[in-house]
């Protein structure tokens, strides 16, 4: 086998995987996102309560430190970004469900 091909055979092997990683994560974000009542006030493409998901994603596209900055808006709530209502801070959340959560917003919330 040449070197190429093995180099390919690596990089194959470790999209397929790193893709199913993001799968899992998609799936478990989602879930804990109705279970964190999120989805009473959000969905993913159109505006209810709150923004969209993916409006949310289009406003931070590009910004370094978003995923910081969207996980800490969650867990402490705030108003002003979108319109006048405001989010309830979401306290009870650990940070790496914040993290989960925030890096599937600003993903677009795919579905898997
Ligand atoms: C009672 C309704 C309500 C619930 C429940 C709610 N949100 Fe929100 N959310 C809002 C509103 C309203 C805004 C817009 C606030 C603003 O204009 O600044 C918002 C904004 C956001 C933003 C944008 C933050 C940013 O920095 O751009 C994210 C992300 C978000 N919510 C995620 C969540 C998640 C995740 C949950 C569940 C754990 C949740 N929300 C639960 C109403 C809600």
């Amino acid at each position: 086998m040449t070197m190429i091909s093995t180099t390919l055979l690596i990089a194959t092997t470790f999209t397929l995987i790193s893709g199913a990683a993001l799968a899992q994560d998609a799936a478990a974000a989602k879930i804990l996102a109705s279970k964190s009542a999120c989805m009473a006030c959000h969905a993913v493409d159109k505006k209810l309560v709150g923004p969209a998901f993916k409006d949310v994603a289009a406003k931070h596209a590009g910004q370094a430190d978003a995923l910081e900055k969207v996980s800490a808006r969650i867990k402490s709530g705030g108003s002003g970004m979108y319109g006048p209502v405001p989010m309830p801070a979401q306290a009870h959340l650990k940070d790496d469900e914040l993290k989960l959560l925030a890096g599937w917003i600003l993903a677009g919330a795919p579905d898997k």
